[in-house]
């Protein structure tokens, strides 16, 4: 699928001494300034329509070890600009075409006394700068371990960011949103508790880090292309408003082990005036390399029920048992354990599931708890936790194999790995064969608890490198990945679109264990999604967990329609209908929309946006003529203003509007919503008004 239909590369190369370079987007409203200091230290500034957006900022690296860091004493020996414009098919997508269009500068930079070469390569869309060191092969560089990456970002204001702290193990926090002064004093607060968690400083954030400034510039730090290096957290100054990069050390605190040639990730600033654009952004996904897999015919969207937000709740259990004190694997035999009646992953059950999964038409069911290992699963460091193939005793895989095929449904597969990267590694050829064997063509993976081997951590080199080999080593098998508590994405989903979720964020799991701000979904799309598809777990219908699982008094902080909304807001080709059969069954009628909605899209257009506040967006199904939209409001009620002009014109169309009723409110009503069929045409104006943690959702089908 990755057929190139229109590419075009000019080159155009020319040797200088200049120590200044300028570089203008395609369309001019960007320009990147390159230059050398009188110490010879590589810097960078970026302006967008005039207005400076990244102020002069260093470039290079700090090495362990060696004589001389790649800070300074830098000659520009070369210098080569570009125009790239192509357009490509991604395999599934917001949109059925990319297009890929940049103006390039690559530096070549020899360092004085040292005689080693790097070169940095600066790419100018019409949405921002993606830049990155590449470390040509060469006689004095070959090795080298990095200290630290100094990548600055220095910014024009104090600006107003969404930001999560600063860690190496965890993204699932809620966002705070703060001046830029104010991250040091509100560090400890943004901090709520994880299984694996570590900080490293008062003004440590994570990225995508979303910002505006005051004069309403939208600004977005990220990565993209995370392979072989260790992910960035950025590290704020905040006397002189500069961000700079601080990577994720392994177990002996080293950020990076390096073989030339090689490249690091790119480091990405999307900008613009306008909130929308930048969720539009296809920047992260162009600075990535074009799909590895040939035949990609396997790879295909999915939505899904499951045997989990039980667990997740308490109203059931992963394990199947309460007789043993721990497990060994291979040793504890649990054919004479008392099972303990509250094990979710049953067969009787998961063919429950099944059957719902059936009758509704999704394609898939989860199912978590099946394996062998459960009732002692994470800390102690322990090794050996699974081995992916060995079912409790109540999990008939073949009578379930059999049975799901025979109602036209796909089992998916979980492995939690609870942070042990050797131990999965181990098993992972036997793990994916068993689901071949048995009829699993996607799994979700999981990496709870303190990362093993021991020091490591979620966003070292090492485990970047283990959870890439995973996702290749799937490919082989024709095998669909979803990775929870693994490295938060940066685009790879464009060269192996198996990878067709992540969590890598504070997902609907939260909300059970203590909720999730009600905006905290009109921020993920700003900052998370930016890398790619969130395994966000939408669909929650009954707010007051307690009403099913008594001792779990945690509420879910949202409205019935605002989960409606999220199948089109928050996008992914992999989505859950994550409540439980009960609480779909008592509302039918607002049940249909999850049931109709797509999960692969031709067109997309943001309509409304305001990272914190609302999102707005509307989506055409892939190969169809029909339109979704979703709206999700943060806490204060507003009225959303929309026009269906992007519908066909003449054509009429029957919308299905769910919609929070007038009294609707997150916390104290959450359920209260309304359904109303129109006739629509693209001269259609629309007011809805949503509620406090609300939203609605529309479903537009042509009339025939
Ligand atoms: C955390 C994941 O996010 C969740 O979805 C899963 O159910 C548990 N780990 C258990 O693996
Ligand atoms: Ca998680």
């Amino acid at each position: 699928m990755k057929k190139l239909f229109l590419a075009s590369f000019i080159l155009f190369a020319f040797s200088s001494i200049a120590t200044a370079q300028q570089l203008k987007s395609p369309q001019g409203e960007f320009e990147m300034n390159f230059s050398l200091t009188s110490d010879g230290t590589p810097t960078y500034s970026l302006k967008y329509k005039n207005k400076e957006v990244v102020k002069t900022s260093k470039l290079g690296l700090e090495l362990k070890n060696d004589k001389k860091s790649l800070l300074n004493d830098f000659t520009i020996v070369d210098s080569k600009t570009a125009t790239f414009d192509e357009t490509w098919k991604p395999v599934w997508g917001e949109v059925a075409q990319i297009r890929n269009h940049y103006n390039e500068l690559a530096v070549t930079l020899n360092q004085k006394g040292t005689d080693r070469k790097i070169v940095i390569r600066f790419r100018l869309f019409d949405d921002g700068l993606g830049f990155r060191y590449e470390f040509p092969s060469q006689k004095n560089l070959v090795y080298f371990v990095i200290k630290e990456e100094r990548t600055q970002f220095a910014m024009a204001g104090n600006h107003t960011a969404h930001w999560i702290s600063g860690d190496y193990d965890t993204q699932e926090y809620d966002y705070t949103t703060s001046k830029l002064s104010e991250i040091r004093n509100l560090s400890s607060k943004a901090r709520s508790e994880n299984a694996s968690q570590e900080g490293f400083s008062d003004t440590g954030v994570q990225t995508s880090l979303m910002m505006k400034s005051n004069d309403g510039i939208y600004i977005n730090l990220h990565e993209a292309a995370l392979i072989n290096y260790s992910c960035m957290n950025l590290n704020l100054d905040d006397k002189k408003m500069i961000f700079e990069s601080h990577l994720t050390p392994d177990a002996k605190g080293d950020k990076g082990y390096i073989q030339a040639p090689s490249t690091s990730p790119w480091r990405t600033v999307i900008v613009s005036d306008d909130a929308r654009e930048i969720l539009d952004s296809k920047m992260t996904l162009n600075l990535n390399d074009p799909c590895k897999i040939e035949d990609t015919s396997w790879i295909k969207p999915v939505k899904y029920v499951g045997v989990w937000w039980e667990m997740i709740t308490n109203k059931s259990t992963w394990s199947y048992t309460n007789d043993f004190p721990a497990i060994q694997l291979g040793i504890t035999d649990y054919s004479k354990a008392k099972p303990n009646g509250t094990h979710g992953a049953n067969t009787a059950h998961v063919k429950e599931y099944i059957d719902f999964a059936s009758k509704h038409g999704f394609d898939g069911v989860l199912v978590e708890g099946w394996n062998q290992g459960w009732e002692d699963w994470f800390g102690h460091a322990k090794d050996y936790v699974f081995d992916f193939v060995t079912p409790y005793p109540d999990f008939d895989v073949k009578d379930l194999h059999e049975y799901a095929k025979s109602k036209g449904v796909k089992m998916i597969m979980h492995h939690e790995t609870s942070g042990s990267t050797r131990n999965y590694e181990r098993h992972l050829d036997k793990a994916f064969k068993f689901m071949n064997d048995n009829g699993y063509e996607a799994v979700k993976t999981g990496y709870v608890g303190p990362i093993l081997p021991v020091g490591e951590h979620h966003y070292s080199q090492s485990i970047i490198n283990h959870y890439q080999y995973v996702i290749e080593k799937a490919v082989d098998y024709k095998i669909m990945v979803n990775a929870h508590e693994a490295v938060r994405p940066t685009g790879i989903c464009r060269t192996y679109p198996n990878m067709i979720g992540n969590e890598a964020a504070r997902g609907t799991e939260f909300q059970a264990f203590g909720g999730s701000k009600p905006n905290h979904v009109t921020i993920l799309p700003f900052t998370r999604l930016i890398g790619g598809p969130m395994d966000y777990t939408p669909g929650i219908f009954e707010m007051n967990i307690q009403k099913f699982s008594p001792t779990n008094t945690s509420k879910v902080n949202s409205t019935l329609a605002n989960q409606l909304a999220l199948y089109v807001t928050m996008y992914s080709p992999l989505q859950m209908a994550a409540d439980l059969i009960e609480n779909y069954n008592q509302f039918p009628d607002a049940f249909q929309f999850i049931k109709d909605v797509a999960v692969d899209w031709s067109e997309s257009k943001y309509l409304e946006a305001e990272p914190g506040d609302y999102i707005t967006v509307a989506r055409k199904a892939k190969g169809t003529n029909n339109w979704f939209i979703g709206n999700v409001n943060g806490e204060t009620p507003r009225t959303s203003n929309i026009t269906l002009n992007f519908l066909e014109k003449g054509k009429k169309y029957t919308a299905t509007i769910y919609a929070d009723a007038k009294d609707a409110h997150y916390k104290t009503n959450p359920q209260a919503y309304t359904i109303r069929k129109i006739t629509v045409t693209s001269k259609t104006k629309l007011s809805q008004l949503s509620a406090s943690g609300g939203g609605y959702a529309i479903s537009i089908v042509e009339n025939k």
